[in-house]
């Protein structure tokens, strides 16, 4: 598989999703998902519809998993599957936020081998192939050292759902009096891109989606953080974090004694 090509063509294909997604609406068609306050955008189904409409015009027999629309099955056996958020961050886009990405990434037998997150606003591409390193902007990335808890800048995010929420205040209660601070920055894709440029040192969220983090957390990984759940599992709708291995070792200990276990979600 040539991981180049599938990678450009992200890169190719959120580029064009941003533009779009630049053009915002003055009165922006909103509805609700899961939750009253799950938002999805007249222009989160556009900037989806879009990137499907590319991938398949460039790769007809692949599979894709897009947030909004759910599974498009592709012909062959041996597909590449693309999992796209077209709108990570929708709640700071529908308030004129500008921390908001498109996530796209291409998937072998469940592996993310290729990925962009591209951060519109400020016409930031990060991008990373399996072992191939992770650059932004053509920039080779590199995470953090810090091993300090105490002195990290800690990344986070919240469900939708208000019972989640309630538990995820409660591990909050007592993962801020151990870090340097917390930021809420609104888009899961653009964290874990913070921990790969070492704008934050570290991340941590339950909750998620693959398509929230399929592309972030390969780009995370080949800029040398360490990725995945709590007692060994793989990131994923539990508690996944992401850091460099002490930190990640030290942030992994902190949630296990604030009470998270390793099934919450
Ligand atoms: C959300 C954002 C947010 C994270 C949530 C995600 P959406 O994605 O990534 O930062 O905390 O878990 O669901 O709904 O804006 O695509
Ligand atoms: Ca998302
Ligand atoms: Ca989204």
């Amino acid at each position: 598989m040539d991981l180049a090509e599938l990678v450009g063509l992200a890169d190719r294909v959120a580029r064009e999703a941003g533009a779009l997604l630049r053009d915002r609406p003055v009165h922006l068609k909103v509805t609700s998902k899961t939750t009253p306050t799950d938002a999805v955008t007249e222009m989160d189904a556009a900037s989806e519809r879009l990137i499907i409409d590319r991938i398949l015009a460039a790769r007809p027999g692949d599979r894709i998993v897009g947030e909004e629309s759910g599974k498009h099955d592709g012909r062959d056996d041996d597909a590449v599957t693309w999992l796209v958020d077209p709108i990570d961050g929708t709640v700071n886009y529908l308030y004129d936020l500008p921390q908001f990405s498109v996530s796209i990434a291409a998937q072998i037998s469940g592996e993310s081998v290729a990925g962009v997150v591209y951060d519109v606003m400020r016409d930031e591409m990060y991008a990373a192939t399996r072992s191939g390193g992770a650059t932004r902007n053509g920039e080779q990335l590199h995470c953090t050292q810090q091993t300090d808890l105490g002195l990290s800048l800690v990344a986070t995010g919240f469900a939708y759902a208000a019972e989640a929420r309630r538990a995820q205040a409660d591990v909050l209660a007592t993962v801020l009096p151990a870090v340097r601070d917390i930021r809420r920055l609104g888009s899961a894709a653009l964290d874990l891109c913070a921990v790969a440029a070492g704008r934050v040192d570290g991340y941590y969220e339950a909750g998620m989606h693959p398509w929230d983090w399929a592309a972030g957390a390969l780009i995370a990984t080949e800029a040398g953080a360490q990725v995945g759940g709590l007692n060994g599992r793989p990131p994923g709708a539990w508690t996944t974090l992401a850091a460099n291995p002490v930190l990640f070792g030290e942030l992994e200990r902190l949630l296990l004694e604030a009470g998270v276990s390793s099934e919450m979600s």
